[in-house]
C-alpha cells in the first residue's frame, strides 16, 4: 500500500478502523489491516471525514475588502455598489493572486471541491478567464466549479446577456443568476427562462442566486421548481440563499418547501453573509436572515452550506472555514440536538458533494478516490464545539496538508497544565 491511516474514527461505525489507499484510491478499510505501507498515519481515533465540499464562494471578489471601502451599512446593495467600483479597477493577475490565496484557506480547512460563482458582467470577462485558469493550474489539488454569474441581472443592463452567454462558450461547468437584479417581476421570470435554456443547450449545471433578499414578495425559487420539473432537470439545479424564504407565511412556504423536493432542487445556504446582510430594514425584533434550514431538511430537501463571502465587500471577516460556518447555523439556525449535529456534516460533505453533481466518486468507501481529513475532535459535537483543525488533509492518498496543533501551556499552583478544551 502507499499509505495506511490507523485507528480513525468514522461517522458511521463505533470501532476504529484502518484505511489501505493505493494509487490514489481507498482499497480496504476494516480493523486492524495486517498490509504494510510506504507510510503510516495514527490518526489516534480522531474523526475521519470525506474531505469538506465549498458548495457556494465568491472566490473573485475574496480578500478584497476595504477596496475601495468597507461596508458601512452592511447591506447586500451597498456591497454590491463597493464591488461594482472595484471590479473597474482589478486585473486578470489580481484576480488570480488573491484566488489561489483563498483557495489554500480552503485546503487548509479541508475543503477539496470548490464551486466558484464568478461575476461575469465586466465586458473583458477578465474574472471568468482568470477562475479557468485557476481551474486548470489548481487541478491537482483541489475540483473546481466555475459558475458563470451575472452579478447585476441578465436584462438590468445592456448587454449582459451576450456577457453571459460568451462565458458560457469559455468553458464554465455551472450557469448562474440572479433574478431579483431584474427590473421587473417579469423580467426575473424571463432571466430563468434564459438560463434553463442555455443550460439544455451546453448541457451544464445551474445555480441561480434565488431570492437573496428580505422580500417576501420576491418568489423566484416557484418559478425555478417548476422549470425544473418541466425540463426534467432533477438533480441538476441548485437555488442559493433563498433568503426570503424565511420571512413567507408559512401557508406558502410549505407549499413551496413541497414543490423544491418535488422537483429535485438543491438548496445551499450562507450562514455567514446571510445573517450579516439580509433583514437589515428589521429594526426590532429583528429576523435572522437565513432560510427555513430545519423545514427543508425535516422535508428531504438536499440542503448545503457555503462559505459565500471570504474578506469581501459582502463580509469583512471569513478564514474559509465550513465548520465555522456550521457552527454558526447550530445557534442561528437553531440546530443543537445530536441528531442536528450530524446533519450540519452531512451539509459540508455528502450534501454539498450532490449539490455538485459529484457524489459518484465520493466518499470513504473501497474503490473510492482517497480524498479525506482527518480532524482534531472525536466526534461531530466536539468538532463544531472547538470549530477543530484539521490535522491532516489528503488528496488522492497524499498527505497535502498537515497541523501542528496549538500547545496552551498554563503554568498554575507551581505546576504547568497542557489546556486543550478536550
Ligand atoms: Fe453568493
Amino acid at each position: 500500500m502507499d499509505l495506511i491511516v490507523r485507528n480513525a474514527k468514522l461517522r458511521e461505525k463505533r470501532i476504529l478502523v484502518d484505511l489501505a489507499i493505493k494509487d490514489g484510491k481507498f482499497r480496504s478499510i476494516k480493523e486492524n489491516i495486517t498490509l504494510e505501507a510506504d507510510r503510516e498515519i495514527d490518526a489516534k481515533g480522531n474523526l475521519v471525514l470525506p474531505a469538506f465540499v465549498e458548495s457556494h464562494v465568491h472566490l473573485d471578489s475574496a480578500l478584497t475588502a476595504g477596496n475601495p471601502r468597507f461596508n458601512k451599512s452592511g447591506t447586500l446593495l451597498e456591497g454590491i455598489g463597493l464591488w461594482s467600483e472595484y471590479k473597474k479597477t482589478f486585473s486578470k493577475e489580481d484576480i488570480k493572486s488573491k484566488a489561489r490565496e483563498t483557495v489554500q484557506w480552503l485546503l487548509a480547512n479541508g475543503v477539496l471541491k470548490v464551486r466558484a460563482h464568478t461575476d461575469c458582467s465586466l465586458p473583458s470577462l477578465v474574472t471568468i478567464e482568470a477562475m479557468l485558469e485557476l481551474r486548470e493550474e489548481l487541478k491537482d489539488y483541489v475540483d473546481l466549479q466555475v459558475v458563470a454569474f451575472p452579478q447585476d441581472g441578465i436584462f438590468a443592463y445592456e448587454g449582459m446577456e451576450d456577457l453571459l452567454i460568451r462565458a458560457v462558450e469559455m468553458g464554465v461547468d455551472v450557469i448562474g443568476g440572479m433574478p431579483q437584479a431584474e427590473l421587473t417581476r417579469e423580467d426575473g421570470i424571463r432571466s430563468i427562462d434564459f438560463i434553463f435554456n442555455l443550460a439544455e443547450k451546453h448541457n451544464l449545471l445551474i445555480d441561480i442566486h434565488t431570492d437573496e433578499t428580505g422580500d417576501d414578495h420576491s418568489r423566484f425559487l416557484e418559478v425555478i421548481a417548476k422549470y425544473t420539473i418541466e425540463r426534467k432537470m432533477a438533480g441538476k439545479v441548485t437555488a442559493s440563499h433563498t433568503t426570503a424564504m424565511h420571512n413567507y407565511d408559512n401557508d406558502y412556504a410549505a407549499k413551496i418547501i413541497s414543490n423544491v423536493k418535488r422537483a429535485g432542487v438543491n438548496i445551499v445556504t450562507n450562514p455567514f453573509s446571510n445573517s450579516l446582510l439580509q433583514n437589515r430594514t428589521d429594526g426590532y425584533p429583528r429576523r435572522r436572515g437565513h432560510t427555513r434550514i430545519d423545514e427543508l431538511i425535516r422535508a428531504g430537501v438536499n440542503l448545503s452550506i457555503g462559505n459565500d463571502n471570504i474578506m469581501d465587500p459582502f463580509n469583512p471577516l471569513g478564514k474559509g472555514s465550513l465548520l465555522q460556518a456550521a457552527h454558526l447555523l447550530v445557534h442561528t439556525a437553531h440546530l443543537s440536538s445530536e441528531e442536528d449535529m450530524n446533519l450540519l456534516f452531512d451539509m459540508i460533505t455528502y450534501n454539498g458533494a450532490k449539490t455538485l453533481d459529484e457524489l459518484a466518486n465520493y466518499g470513504i468507501d473501497e474503490n473510492k478516490q482517497a480524498d479525506f481529513i482527518i480532524l482534531d475532535a472525536r466526534d461531530e459535537k466536539e468538532a463544531l464545539r472547538l470549530t477543530a483543525d484539521c490535522l491532516y488533509v489528503i488528496r488522492k492518498g497524499e498527505v497535502l496538508l498537515q497541523t501542528e496543533p496549538a500547545k496552551r501551556e498554563l503554568f498554575m499552583d507551581g505546576s504547568e497544565l497542557v489546556v486543550d478544551f478536550k
